[in-house]
């Protein structure tokens, strides 16, 4: 079997296609929605994500800024520039890009920013209301997913979809928006993370295999059955000296033997990955259209 190769680029520009229309009616009463990004220190990989986010909204008619603050800054100053954000009634959502140093508390980032503003969902108040099943702002790269299994027809209803990865911003919420009783939920899930004893053994009960352990080759050929639906958060450098910049982008999938099972699977990059960041986009928009009472 040759899977599908599953487009995350082409899903995007379908979602992107749908947002014009709420934009040009905000514009209409002269708001623009406006994405502000905090961005501590100089992580190269976080670079490239916030200069993808400005492109896109730049794509779209939406204001991005980005706040640059030093590797240095203290918590205090960081939560002091949230707060000033929550207050600027031109600003609509305000991301802070993570990881962040070591000496800042991540949860007191994210309880500083006004659920309201919060368009990545990572607020208590939104994740709450996410597992209660009235979600407000869905996480991005959960969303992402739920549109590109969507899109190729691939509805997760009574399937069993294995999700390798437990965090806050992926594992954890997709688990969530996929048990819900709802038209993109209905799903039997189960969750596998690094303390999980063979975890083979649940990869190859998989319909619906989401891999986002992180880590490169995490999921092999051995581990999947024929005819799996495969997506692949993975984001990884791995040194490559042929190539341009002595590395390549990797997902947690091993591309090659795990496509010749599947049914279907996202590549890396052009997966996830677009998805991911036009969802942001949506998110802004709703913000906006929330604030403005729209
Ligand atoms: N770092 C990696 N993914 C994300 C994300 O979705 N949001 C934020 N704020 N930081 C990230």
């Amino acid at each position: 079997m040759s899977a599908i190769i599953i487009d995350g680029k082409k899903v995007a520009e379908a979602v992107k296609s749908g947002l014009r229309e709420r934009i040009r009616l905000l514009a209409e009463k002269k708001i623009i929605p406006n994405l502000t990004v905090i961005l501590v220190g100089e992580d190269p990989a976080s670079r490239v994500y916030v200069s993808m986010k400005e492109k896109a909204c730049d794509q779209l008619g939406l204001l991005s800024e980005t706040v640059q603050l030093p590797d240095s800054v203290t918590q205090e100053a960081l939560l002091n520039a949230i707060q000033e954000l929550n207050r600027d009634a031109s600003v609509h959502g305000i991301l802070v890009q993570m990881p962040l140093p070591g000496h800042i508390d991540s949860r007191r980032v994210i309880e500083t920013i006004d659920p309201k503003k919060d368009v990545d969902g990572f607020h208590p108040v939104n994740v709450g209301k996410l597992v209660a099943g009235t979600p407000s702002f869905v996480p991005c790269t959960p969303a992402g997913i739920l549109e590109l299994l969507t899109h190729y027809g691939y509805v997760p209803d009574g399937k069993h979809v294995v999700i390798v990865g437990r965090s806050n911003i992926v594992g954890k919420p997709l688990a969530n928006l996929l048990i819900q009783k709802s038209a993109t939920g209905n799903a039997t899930v189960t969750v596998c993370h690094t303390h999980t004893k063979d975890l083979a053994v649940y990869t190859r009960q998989a319909d619906i295999l989401v891999a986002a352990a992180g880590r490169p080759k995490t999921i092999t050929g051995e581990m999947v059955r024929e005819g799996v639906v495969v997506i692949d958060v993975g984001m990884n450098r791995v040194d490559d000296p042929s190539a341009k910049r002595g590395y390549r982008l990797a997902g947690d999938v091993d591309f090659e033997p795990v496509s010749r099972k599947a049914a279907a699977i996202t590549p890396v990059p052009g997966g996830v990955g677009p998805m991911t960041i036009v969802m942001l986009m949506k998110n802004t928009v709703q913000a906006a259209e929330n604030l403005s009472k729209i």
